[in-house]
């Protein structure tokens, strides 16, 4: 196949007098685009990197892709990560991973949480605040967690995020509503450990976009591959960062990366995990790949609660939650992008008829 890798690189990110030095942490780097290009090339595909902005308008026809492949995060706006997908839409040109509306929503943590509330998955009690002075709803408690609502790679994150009093909660939703130009979202603090789960894969089976209203009814997983789950060791970095996976972490610090991965759970918990992965993935109409974060509750036998779910979880070769899990399996990072790749194509029917993608859906010769 022809595939347009589409993102967005930090070096092309425009910038300004008194930007914050973290503006554009999302971003992708030079490597992540060179080894998914390659990557792709390696599974047989010609591929071709465009910079994801208004440009490609003109320059994807005359590449006629078959499909582009889909890490866009974009610069502006409250539904940047659903922009590119939007104009690929209007061309009609096929892309990988989730599509308009899961992008847009999953990017705002907040409405993310409102639509898993409604289905009854765990996820830490919250208000959001798009101005400092709101009256705090009764039945928030701290200790607190304050973060934007709309970033990733923990911008925003760090040891001032956890709140004990009203004064510190007042003086971090000011901080976020200054600096990130968007509602900051206070949430319970959970203490405890911290572990993500990465899947790849479409549901199968009468899943809609919604959980049956029976919690007995059979938990729905055929056609989701989970990969093994990774746990941040968080004791062993810097106590400032206070245990928790922040912006200093998952940048600065991230060529140190301490992790376990298969996290150390057992099988009931793996169990739970990969349940709640699928339920996020099924009711957010995701598509292809996603990662959702958890927060395994100390205090309460650790009930895991979900944080978010990313719809475009990174995919640098060395560095990437995503792409250790599948090393972990013995899965390299062509095997993975090539199996995201294939997702989205069968989607679009872009693959033989009656075509059965196994995990990975490619074994190739390239290993890493
Ligand atoms: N309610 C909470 N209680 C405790 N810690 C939290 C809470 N929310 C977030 N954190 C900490 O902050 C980190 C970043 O939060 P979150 O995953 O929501 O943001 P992110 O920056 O979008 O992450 P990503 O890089 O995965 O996109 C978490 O990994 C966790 O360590
Ligand atoms: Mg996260």
């Amino acid at each position: 196949m022809r595939v347009a890798l589409l993102a967005n690189l930090k070096k092309n990110a425009p910038s300004w007098p008194g930007m914050s030095p973290d503006q554009w942490d999302d971003l992708d780097s030079e490597e992540t685009i060179e080894a998914i290009v390659k990557g792709l090339q390696v599974g047989g595909h010609e591929a071709e990197f465009f910079e994801a902005n208004l440009s490609l308008v003109e320059t994807l026809p005359p590449f006629r892709p078959d499909i582009c492949f889909n890490i866009a995060e974009s610069h502006w706006g409250d539904s940047r990560e659903s922009q590119a997908p939007a104009l690929l839409e209007m061309m009609r040109i096929p892309y990988t991973g989730s599509r308009v509306m899961s992008l847009a929503l999953a990017l705002d943590k907040a409405m993310t949480k409102r639509v898993l509330a409604f289905h009854g998955l765990p996820t830490p009690p919250f208000q959001s605040f798009e101005r400092m002075d709101e009256p705090l709803d009764d039945d928030m408690t701290f200790p607190m967690f304050v973060k934007p609502t709309r970033e990733g790679t923990g911008m925003g994150v760090s040891a001032k995020s956890i709140v004990h009093n009203e004064l510190e909660l007042r003086r971090q939703i000011k901080e976020i509503l200054t600096r990130y130009r968007q509602p900051a979202l206070v949430e319970h603090y959970i203490d405890g450990r911290e572990i993500t789960v990465g899947v790849v894969g479409n549901l199968r089976g009468p899943v809609a976009r919604r959980m049956p209203g029976d919690e007995d009814a059979p938990r729905i997983t055929a056609g989701l591959h989970f990969l093994p789950p990774l746990e941040v060791d968080l004791a062993r970095y810097p106590a400032e960062e206070a245990g928790l996976y922040t912006g200093r972490v998952k940048t600065e610090l991230a060529d140190d990366f301490y992790y376990l991965c298969p996290a150390p759970v057992d099988e009931e918990m793996l169990i739970d995990l990969n349940w709640y992965t699928a339920a996020a993935f099924r009711v957010m109409g995701c598509a292809d790949v996603a990662r959702v974060d958890f927060r395994l509750d100390r205090h309460n036998n650790d009930k895991p609660y979900i944080l978010e779910i990313n719809t475009l979880p990174g995919l640098n070769p060395r560095i990437s939650d995503l792409v250790i899990e599948a090393r972990a399996e013995g899965v390299s990072h062509a095997e993975l992008i090539n199996s995201i790749l294939l997702q989205g194509a069968a989607r679009y029917g872009l693959l033989p008829k009656g075509i059965q993608l196994n995990w990975p859906a490619a074994r190739l010769p390239l290993s890493d």
